[in-house]
């Protein structure tokens, strides 16, 4: 089997391509080398027979097309998806991830057995009041650029599904944390401002509720969908949420704790603009069909702040692009500081 994973050097898709591996697929990783991706995340597999990457663009038809040919399964994580810098630069994600997708729809009419996974969020929903959960057939009220770039994505996947008949699975998942994920995030920068003894960022009150998983149980789930994945026509969508909701100050006090450091390094700063409150999914659907997360927060927030103390300086000089600009201009301000 043949699958065409895109973003597969960006975090989720790198914990995919290797499951895909592992698991004895042929793997072909399309991806662009943005800032987001780095060559480490895929290491383990660069040099295996059934491995193979591609450096490109998902927007690039005539590639897209020429990769689909001898593919049984296309798994889209390839998008920008960082809430922050959509607020700076929203026609990024437009490109990337609506006409990146159209793209991939484009290719895909003509090749109506092939199985389409796509990665979506939770946040196509907006904040989600208490005790509200959003089933899969929510509507959707994006807040953000990011967010409606993912919903219009969505949108169009379904335009597709009506209009010519094309089959496809969407996942929306809760936050993910784990490993190689880019320290732009919330739970990595946290950690590695802690290692540093730096001032940890936290906008706004603290009071934003997320729900957390971890990323080797989200793998555990697009696996399970992958097995039971069809090219019938149509649009499915399942969620993967572990229903174990933080506020980011809590979350910012366990990684003081789990790295000894005072919790006055967690400095309240100027919110993001349009915040949402509060995401939550009822992931019921994907339970029954025999999913569960594997790791308590407790216990995957402990691995990952492990692996961003022993790996995550050596790894973060191996990424692409310059973090230094974008922290500067994302928290020198409200930092109060040119620092970075
Ligand atoms: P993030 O990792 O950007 O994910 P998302 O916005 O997609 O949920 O942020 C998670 C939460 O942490 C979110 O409520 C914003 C908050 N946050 C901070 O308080 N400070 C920060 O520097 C960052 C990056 C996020």
């Amino acid at each position: 089997m043949r699958a065409l994973v895109t973003g597969g050097c960006g975090f989720i898709g790198s914990h995919m391509v290797r499951a895909l591996v592992r698991d004895g697929w042929e793997v072909v990783n399309l991806d662009r080398m943005t800032y987001a991706a780095n060559p480490a995340n895929v290491a383990a597999v660069a040099d295996h027979p059934n491995y193979r990457f591609v450096q490109g663009d998902i927007c690039d038809g005539g590639l897209v097309r020429e990769l689909l040919e001898g593919a049984d399964a296309v798994l889209n994580f390839a998008a920008e998806t960082h809430v922050d810098r959509s607020l700076l630069e929203p026609g990024a994600f437009v490109r990337a991830d609506v006409e990146g997708v159209v793209s991939l729809l484009e290719a895909l009419r003509e090749r109506p057995g092939t199985v389409f996974v796509h990665m979506s969020t939770d946040e196509v929903f907006g904040s989600v009041p208490a005790p509200l959960e959003m089933r899969e057939d929510a509507p959707f009220a994006p807040s953000s650029p990011y967010a409606a770039s993912k919903a219009a994505a969505e949108l169009m996947i379904r335009a597709y599904a009506e209009t010519y008949g094309l089959g496809a699975t969407v996942v929306r998942s809760c936050n993910v944390y784990g490993p190689n994920q880019h320290m732009e995030k919330f739970i990595p920068l946290f950690t590695l401002r802690a290692l540093a003894g730096e001032p940890m960022p936290l906008y706004g009150d603290g009071l934003q509720e997320r729900e957390w998983l971890y990323v080797e149980d989200l793998v555990e789930a697009l696996r399970l969908v992958l097995r039971g994945a069809s090219a019938e026509p149509g649009v499915r969508a399942v969620h993967v949420g572990s229903g174990e909701r933080l506020r980011n100050r809590e979350v910012a006090e366990l990684i003081c704790e789990l790295l000894e450091r005072p919790r006055e390094l967690i400095r309240p700063v100027a919110d993001r603009p349009g915040h949402d409150r509060r995401y939550a999914l009822d992931s019921s659907r994907l339970r029954a069909m025999g999913w569960a997360p594997r790791r308590r927060f407790a216990e995957g927030l402990a691995l990952t702040v492990a692996w961003y103390r022993d790996h995550g300086e050596a790894w973060a000089r191996t990424a692409n692009g310059d973090f230094s600009a974008y922290f500067a201009r994302q928290y020198g301000e409200r930092l109060g500081t040119r620092e970075g």
